[in-house]
C-alpha cells in the first residue's frame, strides 16, 4: 500500500476532523501518501480529491464538523456509481480507503470492497453511538456534554417558573444520548425506545414527584422513543391530564451535533486513525476500528452494521433511585 484515501460520510460528528488528522499523520509517519476525498462517496465518484500531508491538517483537532465535508450519495448505491468511484481511485493510484461515518457509510464501504476487492477500513463517527463493536462512536461523548449543558440551562427556567420541560434529544432509533444525559442532568424521567415506560406510569411518576415537594421537572425524551406520541403530543397529553404543572417542550436539534470535540473524542479519534491506517498496512481489510475495554479492536464491517449497540439499562434504575 502506497496511498490511502480518507473520507467522511453521513451525518457529521465532533471528532471527525481529529480522525482525519490522525489518518493523514499516520500515513506521513509511515511514509505513504494520503489523499482526502471531499463530500464522501459523491466526491469519490466525481474525483473530488486533495493530496494531504502532515501540515495540511494543522489546527483542526479542535474543530467540529468535517473539513472534508459530508454528503449522502444516491449514486454510490448503484453499481454504475461505484464503478465510476473505483475508476477515480485507480486514476489517482489509491490503494486503500478509510471511511469515517455510521452504518450507511460502512454499508457502502462493504459493498465496494466485495465488488472490487478494494481494501477498506471503517472509523465509527456519529453522535448516536448506535454502532456495534465499539463502546463509543466519535462525537458521542461531545454530544453528551453539549446536551447536559443545554439541559442545565433549561433547568434554570424550569425551576424559576415551576415548569415541567420535555427535552427532546437526538439519537435516531436508540436511547444512548437520552439515557446518559438524563442521568447526568438529573432528569425526573427518561423516555427511550429500548424501554417503554407507558403514559400511565409517566403521569404517575410526575404526580408522585409533585407530591414529594418538587416544583419543577425535566423529562428527557429520545427522538426515537416509542411511547406512542411525539414530544408535542406528549406535552398536550400531560397538559390535559396533569393540571399541577405548566408544561413546555424544548427540541435541542442540530446544536447537539456541532461544537469543539471533547478531550475524550479527540483522543479516541487519534487512536482510531492510527489503528485504521496500521491495520490496512498489515493487510487487513473490511473491518471497523472500535474501542472495547479501553483497547482498540477490529470488528468485521458486516457485524458492526448488523449487531446491536449495547445500551446500559441499569442506568434507568440508577435514575429512579436518584429521583427519589
Ligand atoms: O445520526 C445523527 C443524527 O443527528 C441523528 O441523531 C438524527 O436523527 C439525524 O442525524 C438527523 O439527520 P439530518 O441532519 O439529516 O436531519
Amino acid at each position: 500500500i502506497n496511498k490511502i484515501a480518507v473520507l467522511t460520510s453521513g451525518g457529521d460528528a465532533p471528532g471527525m476532523n481529529a480522525a482525519i488528522r490522525s489518518v493523514v499523520r499516520t500515513c506521513a509517519y509511515h511514509k505513504i501518501e494520503c489523499v482526502g476525498i471531499y463530500r464522501g462517496y459523491q466526491g469519490m465518484i466525481e474525483g473530488d480529491f486533495k493530496e494531504m500531508d502532515a501540515r495540511s491538517v494543522k489546527g483542526i483537532i479542535n474543530k467540529g464538523g468535517t473539513v472534508l465535508k459530508s454528503a449522502r450519495s444516491d449514486e454510490f448505491r448503484t453499481p454504475e456509481g461505484r464503478k465510476k468511484a473505483f475508476n477515480q481511485l485507480k486514476k489517482e493510484q489509491v490503494d486503500a480507503l478509510v471511511a469515517i461515518g455510521g452504518d450507511g457509510t460502512f454499508t457502502g464501504a462493504m459493498v465496494f470492497n466485495s465488488e472490487y476487492d478494494f481494501p477498506v477500513m471503517g472509523i465509527p463517527g456519529t453522535i448516536d453511538n448506535d454502532i456495534y463493536g465499539t463502546s463509543h462512536t466519535l462525537g458521542y461523548d461531545t454530544a453528551l456534554n453539549t446536551v447536559v449543558e443545554a439541559i442545565d440551562k433549561i433547568r434554570d427556567t424550569a425551576s424559576s417558573h415551576n415548569r415541567l420541560f420535555f427535552v427532546e434529544v437526538m439519537g435516531r432509533d436508540v436511547g444512548h444520548i437520552a439515557l446518559n444525559t438524563g442521568v447526568g442532568a438529573g432528569a425526573e424521567e427518561i423516555l427511550i425506545p429500548e424501554e417503554d415506560l407507558g403514559l400511565d406510569r409517566l403521569l404517575e411518576s410526575l404526580r408522585r414527584s409533585k407530591q414529594s415537594g418538587k416544583s419543577s421537572s425535566i423529562v428527557v425524551v429520545a427522538e426515537g422513543d416509542k411511547i406512542g406520541k411525539n414530544v408535542f403530543e406528549l406535552k398536550d397529553y400531560v397538559d390535559e391530564n396533569l393540571a399541577e404543572y405548566e408544561v413546555r417542550v424544548s427540541v435541542l436539534g442540530h446544536m447537539q451535533r456541532g461544537g469543539s470535540p471533547s478531550c475524550f473524542d479527540r483522543v479516541l479519534a487519534s487512536r482510531m486513525g492510527v489503528k485504521a491506517v496500521e491495520s490496512l498496512l498489515e493487510g487487513k481489510s473490511n473491518f471497523m476500528v472500535g474501542l472495547l475495554n479501553d483497547t482498540m479492536a477490529l470488528t468485521p464491517l458486516e457485524n458492526a452494521i448488523k449487531g446491536q449497540s449495547k445500551i446500559n439499562l441499569e442506568l434507568l434504575r440508577v435514575s429512579d433511585i436518584m429521583t427519589t
